[in-house]
């Protein structure tokens, strides 16, 4: 088969998005696949020539906007070019935030208390008490988040904000992230981040973080957080693989005030697959290789 491997973009996700690329370029080489790689330029007309002829398939391995956001996907469905991971619609609403939030609500899932306010409010900081999460609606990969720590007052400058930015409560606890293949969860991993919280540098550098696969959590919390994540993929209408973020705050569990709760953050519809990345850890834990996670992506592409 011949596989057009689209990497690069121009988000802000553009070096995670070259990484995860070259990794699953190279694999599928490994497999034997016949591999081009592609930087897509924004010109749709442009991108349009450098997939023509058209390939058997195109591996979608960019992050963020353009790329994960629903506007790839539609070019591709217009030229009747499979592609893996999610297909237009799954992926515009996951990219929103607020508005995956509807979905998920909708359907059930537990989602963080908050709302979208214009950047007046926020540097008013008038939206709730602290501690709160200021977060784009639609990035990946941290860029852009802020925490905002109880007693923490005027921390925020206007030009770290956009007009409009969605503002969470600030759940305590643990950093939890569910990789779901098809309409499987591949387990839960646990985040520990070795600085104060799982930002793009403790993403991304070596070290930055340390993934306890399987996660230790009481048996039903995992298997609520498997259950959350499959839910979540299938109300947006995932395909292929997608990652579940989703936070535990476990903090009153040895003062007996309960059992903890899970909260689902978000679903990533083009989860990272760097050398540090969570899906092919969750994937390799469950058995299967990177090159083999690849393949799968690649076998069960669809337009
Ligand atoms: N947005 C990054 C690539 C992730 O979710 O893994
Ligand atoms: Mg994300």
């Amino acid at each position: 088969k011949r596989v057009a491997v689209l990497m690069g973009g121009w988000s802000a996700e553009r070096e995670v998005s070259l990484s995860s690329g070259r990794g699953c370029a190279e694999a599928l080489r490994e497999k034997g696949y016949d591999v081009v790689e592609i930087d897509p330029p924004r010109d749709p007309a442009a991108l349009a020539g450098l997939l023509t002829p058209k390939p058997d398939v195109v591996f979608n391995a960019l992050h963020g906007r353009g790329g994960e956001d629903g506007h790839i996907q539609a070019l591709l469905n217009l030229m009747g070019i499979s592609y893996t991971h999610s297909g237009l619609l799954a992926s515009a609403v996951a990219m929103d935030k607020p508005m995956a939030k509807t979905v998920f609500a909708a359907a059930g899932l537990p989602v963080v208390e908050g709302r979208v306010a214009s950047r007046e409010e926020i540097l008013a900081e008038t939206v709730m008490p602290a501690p709160y999460v200021v977060k784009p609606a639609n990035e990946g990969s941290s860029v852009g988040v802020i925490i905002v720590r109880e007693g923490q007052n005027h921390v925020l400058a206007a030009e770290q904000l956009k007009d409009e930015m969605l503002v969470e409560r600030f759940i305590p606890g643990r950093e939890i992230t569910v990789a779901v293949m098809g309409d499987k969860a591949l387990g839960v991993i646990e985040i520990v981040s070795r600085g104060t919280w799982y930002d793009y540098e403790a993403k991304y550098a070596v070290g930055g973080s340390t993934h306890i696969c399987p996660a230790q959590l009481p048996p039903a919390t995992y298997a609520e957080a498997e259950r959350i994540a499959v839910t979540a993929h299938q109300a947006l209408g995932c395909r292929g693989v997608s990652r579940a973020d989703l936070r535990y705050d476990d903090t009153g569990t040895d003062t007996g005030a309960g059992p903890g709760k899970l909260y689902l953050l978000e679903v990533n519809t083009q989860p990272g697959m760097t050398p540090t990345s969570l899906v092919p850890d969750a994937a390799r834990a469950a058995g299967i290789s990177y090159a083999d996670l690849c393949a799968w992506m690649v076998e069960s592409a669809t337009c």
